[in-house]
């Protein structure tokens, strides 16, 4: 089965929702999706740090796969506050955010720091997410396709064609995400998603690349979810606030799913 028969959904709750919420939105999430078939869904939940140990008691992985939010590169050290690889597979998560525009705007990481990131998520054997997006200014400048394939090849740079196959990427446009953010439109998105898709395959060859899941964030809502889902190169949603509600969530998992069947011509 290809990769891309499956549509990926997920959401990353940042900052905000409690151990006690996160339990609660995990509860009411696998509730809700209980029914639908995991061979079309890979449904997915990025909480905070502190809520993970108990949203992994909370559900079953074959249902819901969690991610940390961020993981520092080392095994162990001399790295006040930072989140071992190994402390994460003790609570046994599934995927490793790397990269979110949060990380590399505001606490200032690089390509090579998320470079030795998604190395170390794949030696110990985690799905990495790769976020790359360029911002307003590299918009306006023209040279967002040049700074996706930077943080691409900069990014992937130790990664195997082996390893590419559990390699997830999201492209979130740095002006697309958050409150202030203004939502990519679907045709802008999918052509972006056709630049990561032909870097992927120059990087890794035409099977293992052209199977790499890639998925549009920034400003998914109930209205533009289905007319991103409907392009050909969007293989899935990373969704922020439009999804921290579950039953608000489940709503557009439903409304995308029989659009995604149709345009991968499942029956
Ligand atoms: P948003 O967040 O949907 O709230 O814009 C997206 C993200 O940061 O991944």
């Amino acid at each position: 089965m290809r990769r891309l028969d499956k549509i990926y959904l997920g959401t990353n709750t940042k900052m905000y929702k409690s151990i006690a919420d996160t339990v609660e939105f995990l509860k009411r999430l696998d509730d809700l999706t209980a029914d639908i078939s995991r061979n079309l869904l890979e449904l997915f939940v990025i909480p905070s740090y502190t809520a993970l140990d108990q949203a992994r008691r909370t559900v079953k992985e074959e249902y819901i796969k969690l991610g940390a939010q961020n993981m520092c590169w080392e095994d162990e050290g001399q790295f006040t506050g930072e989140i071992s690889p190994l402390m994460l597979k003790e609570i046994g998560i599934n995927i490793i955010e790397i990269g979110h525009s949060e990380r590399r705007h505001i606490m200032g990481e690089t390509d090579e720091i998320e470079k030795k990131k998604v190395s170390a998520a794949l030696r110990h054997g985690f799905t990495p997410l790769l976020c790359i997006g360029e911002t307003l200014e590299q918009k306006n400048y023209k040279i967002s396709d040049e700074i996706l394939k930077i943080q691409l090849k900069v990014g992937l740079n130790e990664v195997t064609e082996q390893e590419a196959k559990s390699i997830w990427i999201a492209y979130e446009p740095v002006w697309a995400i958050g409150v202030n953010g203004i939502p990519a439109d679907e045709g802008y998105a999918n052509e972006k998603h056709g630049i990561i898709k032909d870097t992927l395959i120059a990087m890794f060859g035409k099977d293992i690349g052209s199977d790499i899941p890639v998925l549009y964030g920034g400003s998914v809502n109930p209205q533009n979810a289905e007319p991103l889902i409907k392009e050909e190169n969007i293989d899935g949603l990373f969704i922020g606030r439009s999804a921290w509600q579950a039953d608000n969530f489940y709503k557009i998992i439903q409304s995308v799913l029989p659009l995604f069947k149709e345009k991968r011509k499942i029956f």
